[in-house]
């Protein structure tokens, strides 16, 4: 067992990974999977995993047994891909598997490493689509390049670069793709606004990754290795979601894949120097998961937050469709607006009640009901109350209730809301006794 090295008296502790430039995090992490690289092109060259093998015949490259990356991808779904790709296979998920993609697509994977996701999508999109990997690591490209070429992959094209600065033009891909990496940028908004940028209208994110279920120990949160190991920079939840969000993506999720045991995070933590009994207080914290969301349709709608010039086009919009008018103007804070064209087209918004809050005014004009627009303006409100930490969700709804169900909320007994939600006006005054009162938890469970 190793011991956890603590800082002598009088000195400063190192950083938090988090806490250092971008460009000192991306060497560690060019440093870390440099190497991978190297050690996977030995064993390749080796000749014991002939093409179509599983990664098992040559062993894992020199790195440990890592329950993050074991076991990803069905057997015959790999058959007949080179054994450099299958053995350079790092990542947390198989988001080839759950992207979708049809004949004819253009793919992005970001940190395509050995490039096993390039290579399955590009099977998948054919020879009219074609599937781009991106990485930064010039050992990790070669190793790909060399794979693509044992594949005979001719729709295939590696890119060197960044991904939080993605070397294509604006709105040229369909699908983004990205297996366990955007947990290693030091800049995740930026990645997340590149993706944006580059994908055209409409076009989807279809990304695995680590995602945390609560903070991890700050000893964990501070290691290098934990971090380039794609564990210590991995988002919560809630900020994955709210960071999707504000980049302008719609329609926001994550689906687990995989959940990570004590047994797990002992195995992770082997070998980085940090002590093993953190891992009774990693167990639960850490899942893989697929995150999906997607960017906006050409002249869609946009949703913003409501301005106070919005208010009376707000107004209007609930008094045409029967909703009470009362305290939109004290909501305006937290409220949302969808525009187009200059015109608001939908509303909603969230009334404070102590740590919950009470879903109100969800309006969509009439000719724009039926195409995502409550969808979009209920998600972003929701993804918004979840990173702020409120506790839960209620509303009243007379019509509505088999809508709401979607986002988490399920019909509650009238006397089982908080006493802040229930001294609310609405509650009190403007919705009928018939009106079905709902609750969401924080996350979306009901
Ligand atoms: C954990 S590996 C995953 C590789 C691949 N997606 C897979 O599933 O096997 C991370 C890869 O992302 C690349 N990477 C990490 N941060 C990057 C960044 N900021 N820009 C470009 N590539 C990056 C690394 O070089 C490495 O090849």
């Amino acid at each position: 067992m190793t011991s956890r090295s603590l800082p002598l008296a009088g000195q400063s502790p190192p950083p938090a990974p988090g806490a250092l430039s971008l460009d000192a995090l991306r060497a560690s992490v060019r440093d870390r999977y440099g190497a991978v690289a190297g050690r996977v092109g030995d064993a390749s060259a080796a000749a014991c995993a002939p093409a179509g093998a599983s990664s098992g015949c040559c062993g894992d490259a020199g790195e440990t047994w890592d329950p993050i990356t074991a076991d990803l991808y069905e057997q015959g779904e790999t058959a007949g891909l080179p054994a450099g790709a299958l053995l350079a296979s790092l990542g947390c998920g198989n988001p080839t598997a759950l992207a979708e993609l049809a004949p004819g697509e253009i793919v992005l994977d970001l940190g395509a490493g050995g490039g096993i996701d390039v290579l399955l999508s590009a099977r998948r999109v054919g020879p009219t689509g074609k599937a781009y990997g991106l990485d930064m690591t010039d050992e990790m490209l070669a190793l790909a390049r060399a794979n693509q070429a044992a594949a005979g992959a001719t729709n295939v094209e590696f890119l060197k670069g960044h991904i939080e600065a993605i070397p294509l033009p604006d709105a040229s891909v369909d699908v983004v793709i990205s297996n366990c990496v955007i947990n290693l940028s030091g800049d995740k908004p930026r990645v997340l606004a590149e993706a944006f940028r580059v994908l055209r209208p409409g076009g989807r994110f279809a990304v695995s990754d680590v995602i945390l279920r609560d903070g991890l120990p700050e000893d964990v949160r501070r290691s290098m290795p934990m971090w380039t190991g794609c564990v210590a920079g991995a988002l919560e939840e809630s900020e994955f979601l709210a960071l999707l969000s504000a980049v302008g993506f719609d329609a926001p999720s994550i689906e687990p894949t995989r959940e990570y045991t004590r047994d797990d995070a002992l195995a992770l933590i082997a070998g980085t120097g940090l002590d093993p009994a953190l891992a009774d207080r990693m167990a639960g914290t850490i899942m893989s998961g697929f995150v999906r969301a997607r960017k906006p349709a050409a002249d869609a709608p946009t949703v913003r937050a409501a301005r106070s010039s919005d208010l009376p086009a707000i107004e209007a919009l609930l008094a045409a469709n029967d909703l009470p008018v009362h305290g939109v103007a004290d909501a305006l804070a937290s409220a949302l607006v969808a525009e187009h064209r200059g015109r608001v087209v939908g509303a909603a918004a969230l009334e404070p009640c102590g740590d919950a809050a009470l879903v109100r005014s969800v309006v969509v004009d009439a000719a724009w009901r039926g195409r995502g627009v409550g969808e979009r303006l209920v998600t972003r409100l929701l993804t918004r109350a979840d990173a702020n930490g409120l506790a839960a969700t209620y509303l009243l709804t007379t019509t509505a209730g088999t809508w709401f169900p979607r986002f988490g909320f399920a019909p509650i007994a009238r006397d089982a809301a908080p006493p802040g939600v229930r001294g609310t006006a609405e509650f009190r005054e403007l919705c009928p006794d018939s009106a079905v009162v709902m609750h969401r938890a924080r996350g979306g469970a009901a």
